[in-house]
């Protein structure tokens, strides 16, 4: 039987939960720090944060938000986040296991949503949005940053192709106009939005989601096979026929409930 997406994203974050914990590129970086920026201008009393994975952005906004409450569909992953900011003296942040297309709560009760690095784990995008739309009060902000899907279809095949080798619970990263017309649609309007580039360290990245060595072995000789351009277009650096780094783009966007 093939598992649904769901259970997918949990068979993979679950083993890997403290791994997200310890990631440098999770724990900041100016993606978070423009979240932060975002946060610190609108103030909310509660904060939702969506797909918590390792906490570091539910720990950021809880430095200036009375009550910050994370959930995340992954067991493991939230009890990782949990010990984790526990560990930093954090007292302000609740934890409750949620897909986000289900969220236990009532209607316009948080003034900001945020949702980093996790929307291209949505087996769709509309519902998730539309929930996250429910729980914010009108004039609240949804604050979310992904993986910035191509418009280019070779490159955006590529990079999809790379993602689900590495991680089968990785669905698809949006192109910037499917995430204004999905805000849109779930009765929101983008305020401000911004991209950056994040560099990947090839090793660290492989071995976060714990591929087998046949399965890595196989990715690198996709990668290093693949058309020259569709290396270049994600900036991949190979020394010795190995692969180093590469880069991926971030889509940050600021949306309020109309
Ligand atoms: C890369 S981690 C998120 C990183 C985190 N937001 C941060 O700022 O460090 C992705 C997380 O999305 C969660 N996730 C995936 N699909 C989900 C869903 N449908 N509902 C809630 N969480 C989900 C996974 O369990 C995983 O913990």
């Amino acid at each position: 039987m093939i598992p649904s997406q769901k259970t997918q994203v949990q068979a993979q974050f679950g083993p890997s939960a403290q791994d997200y914990v310890t990631s440098a590129g999770h724990a900041g970086g100016a993606d978070l720090e423009r979240l932060v920026a975002w946060g610190r201008k609108r103030g909310a009393p509660r904060v939702l944060d969506v797909a918590t994975g390792g906490g570091h952005t539910a720990l950021a906004f809880s430095a200036f938000t009375p009550t910050v409450v994370s959930t995340d569909l992954t067991l493991p992953m939230l009890e990782a986040a949990r010990d984790f900011i526990a560990d930093t003296g954090a007292v302000n942040v609740r934890f409750v296991a949620s897909d986000v297309e289900a969220l236990p709560f009532c209607d316009a009760s948080f003034g900001v949503v945020t949702c980093r690095l996790a929307a291209h784990h949505f087996p769709a995008i509309l519902p998730a949005m539309k929930e996250i739309a429910r729980v914010l009060r009108p004039g609240g902000s949804l604050l979310i940053e992904d993986i910035l899907g191509h418009d280019d279809t070779e490159l955006a095949a590529f990079i999809l192709q790379v993602e689900k080798r590495r991680d089968p619970s990785h669905v698809r990263a949006l192109p910037h106009r499917e995430w204004e017309a999905f805000l849109k649609a779930a009765g929101m309007t983008v305020i401000d939005e911004g991209t950056l580039v994040k560099a990947r360290q090839w090793e660290e990245w492989t071995a976060r989601m714990r591929m087998t060595p046949e399965a890595k072995a196989d990715l690198e000789r996709f990668v290093l096979d693949s058309p020259e351009r569709c290396r270049e277009g994600f900036s991949f650096t190979i020394e010795d026929g190995r692969i180093q780094t590469f880069s991926d783009r971030l889509i940050l966007l600021r949306a309020d409930r109309d």
